[in-house]
């Protein structure tokens, strides 16, 4: 088996010979190992537009997980490839939504809100998918008036959303939902959960009719882990700490903490400080990491002590990287990744819409 050493050379020397031909996406939570491989890193929401960046390039190799290399298959031109490096690279979150689980869904809150605008001219309900989700419902969102968001620009969505439609089916996650609806001041007796498994997702007609968002179940098992608890020991331990956590943490969480953002705000935060500043994070832990060794000024470390990664995108090893760049300089496209037409018009629609909002 390659050594470490070794795989770093295959995949300089294989880029190298690439050159111009090839551009190397990578997403923060990805380890270093790839990280250091990457032409640019971002946020969910960078690493969308950094596929428009090199139409000249054949190829995009995505470090990243499934729906992010859709995404950057659905902006980038057709001409392209875009290879996810292991394909067994999902994301459990993505995972909780289903198209027929949303449209059935979607069927019963037809049935509930009727289909005819009111006087104002906003739709019953206005779809919103997370970027953590399939093609599939990014298309499905593109065709009922909806759009995509991200953690970067969730806030600015719903707004757009609201402008639009008199409530919002927000999915997959529960939690990005909830912090972003309460921090534009919505109740959470406004907020219902739709269970799919359950007639009206579990709810009554008359929760239904107070509803202003209505969360989908799903859930990041990363972010879930973190709990007000460990900001208190966090708290206790270093007085002047910041907090600082992903909105994908349950809502008592980010209430807790200093401030919650994107992965590029964590980051940005973090540049921003004084020397000498103490962060307590609320993320995924290749990230928080990485940015303890860049920022050896400052005292960070992730809020829970036991160290648990994302594993899918811990997936994408060093080996499928100097695999899929040396298949490439073979002439050979391997783990591409495509999205049929009939789903890319409509998703494309839903995502030119988030970045009219947020350019
Ligand atoms: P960001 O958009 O903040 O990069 O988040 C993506 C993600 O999957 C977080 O778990
Ligand atoms: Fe999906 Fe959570 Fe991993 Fe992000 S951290 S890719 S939401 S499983």
């Amino acid at each position: 088996e390659a050594t470490e050493a070794e795989l770093h050379e295959r995949i300089r020397a294989a880029k190298a010979e690439l050159g111009e031909r090839v551009v190397v996406l990578g997403h923060f939570y990805q380890r270093d190992e790839v990280v250091a491989h990457a032409d640019f890193v971002g946020d969910s929401f960078q690493l969308a537009k950094a596929a428009r960046t090199r139409p000249e390039a054949e190829a995009i190799v995505f470090c990243g997980v499934h729906f992010m290399a859709e995404t950057a298959d659905l902006l980038s031109t057709a001409e392209q490839s875009v290879i996810l490096p292991n394909l067994a690279a999902g994301c459990s979150m993505a995972d909780m939504a289903d198209l027929d689980s949303v449209m059935d869904c979607w069927e019963q809150l037809e049935e509930v809100y009727g289909t005819t605008p009111d006087e104002a001219g906003r739709a019953p309900v206005i779809p919103v998918t997370y970027m953590n989700s399939s093609a599939a419902l990014k298309g499905f969102v593109g065709q009922h008036g909806g759009i995509v968001c991200t953690s970067s620009n969730a806030a600015a969505v719903l707004d757009w959303a609201f402008e639009r439609g008199q409530r919002v089916l927000f999915f997959p996650d529960q939690h990005l939902g909830r912090n972003t609806a309460k921090a534009m001041g919505i109740g959470l007796e406004q907020m219902p959960l739709w269970n799919p498994r359950k007639p009206l997702g579990g709810n009554t007609e008359q929760e239904l009719d107070e509803a202003k968002v209505l969360l989908w179940h799903g859930f990041c098992s990363v972010h879930k882990r973190f709990t007000v608890d460990q900001i208190a020991k966090a708290r206790a331990e270093y007085p002047d700490v910041h907090v600082v956590v992903h909105p994908e943490c349950p809502m008592p969480v980010v209430d807790a903490a200093d401030s919650a953002g994107s992965t590029d705000f964590i980051v940005k935060a973090i540049e921003a400080a004084p020397a000498g500043s103490t962060f307590a994070i609320g993320t995924e832990i290749n990230l928080v990491q990485r940015l303890a060794a860049q920022y050896p000024q400052h005292t960070i470390f992730c809020l829970d002590p036991v160290i648990c990664p994302c594993s899918t995108m811990y997936r994408i090893h060093p080996g499928y990287l100097a695999w899929v760049l040396e298949s490439l300089l073979a002439g050979e496209v391997v783990n591409r990744i495509t999205v049929s037409d009939e789903v890319a018009d409509p998703a494309r629609v839903a995502l030119e819409r988030m970045l009219s909002v947020a350019p």
